[in-house]
């Protein structure tokens, strides 16, 4: 399979899809989420780089981004831009992005990423859900003004099981290692770059009912709150894209960020 990622395979793959970013590749740095805040410009940006020395996860995390076949991306969109961000469209921000790789994965790969909330791509083993990608969603406010709002994707495509770290060898996968095919990841991510593009302007109630049906409901959760782990089934999500969680005693929880375990 041919999986050549470098400036010119992506920029005629956005050029062929209209797809207007300006586009920056590197073959390292530290994070592609930190070179987007660095760089300051009108246009909407993609940032590309085959490895990061220091990516980051949600919730100060390190996410672990090594050349062997994953893909690292950070989306820039500058309020300026024709779209006009204010903060409570934020939140949609990493429901576009959970839904853009997974409708990229379902046409390119036939593969279903259902999502973990609020935005985990996972697969089901015989051993549980692995997590092939995760989004860090940042942005920048500045008296209740949205300056810009950055979304990074790191997604394990063509890696091995021997390539991710011990800490990481019994929760991580990748498309290749649940396909036993590799893939070429400057497609995925120009699809994943249409489906996001298209979704920014899609209506939000069209967003959160394709969100929903990916999303893994019915299940039953753990969480953290006010100090205490609270258990429940993850039952729906609001119009924030918020989940809905029944207690196992008690009325419903509305969480509106944080992170949930399977139990
Ligand atoms: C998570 O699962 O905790 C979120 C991981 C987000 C990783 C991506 S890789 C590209 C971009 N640059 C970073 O430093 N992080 C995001």
């Amino acid at each position: 399979m041919f999986d050549l990622l470098n400036e010119y395979e992506i920029s005629n793959r956005l050029k062929e899809k209209k797809l207007n970013y300006d586009l920056i590749f590197k073959k390292s740095t530290d994070s592609t989420n930190s070179d987007a805040k660095r760089i300051s410009g009108e246009n909407n940006l993609l940032i590309v780089a085959e490895n990061q020395a220091a990516g980051k996860g949600r919730y100060g995390r390190r996410f672990y981004s090594e050349s062997n076949g994953g893909l690292y991306f950070t989306l820039k969109i500058n309020q300026i831009n024709n779209i006009n961000i204010n903060i409570g469209d934020i939140t949609f921000f990493p429901l576009i992005a959970a839904v853009s790789v997974s409708r990229a994965v379902l046409s390119l790969c036939n593969t279903e990423l259902p999502i973990k909330w609020p935005n985990d791509l996972l697969y089901k083993t015989s051993s549980g859900y692995k997590k092939l990608c995760g989004i860090l969603t940042e942005a920048s406010i500045s008296a209740q003004n949205v300056s810009y709002v950055i979304i990074g994707i790191g997604f394990n495509i063509n890696s091995d099981i021997t390539d991710f770290p011990d800490d990481i060898k019994n929760t991580a996968s990748s498309l290749k290692i649940i396909s036993g095919k590799k893939y070429c990841r400057a497609d995925i991510l120009c699809g994943i770059v249409t489906h996001f593009t298209q979704l920014l302007y899609a209506p939000r109630g069209h967003l959160l009912e394709e969100y929903k049906k990916r999303l893994l409901l019915d299940i039953d959760i753990s969480f953290p709150q006010n100090g205490k782990i609270i258990k429940g089934r993850a039952v729906n999500i609001n119009e924030n894209g918020n989940l809905i969680v029944k207690p196992e005693n008690g009325e419903e929880i509305v969480i509106q960020s944080g992170e949930i375990n399977f139990i």
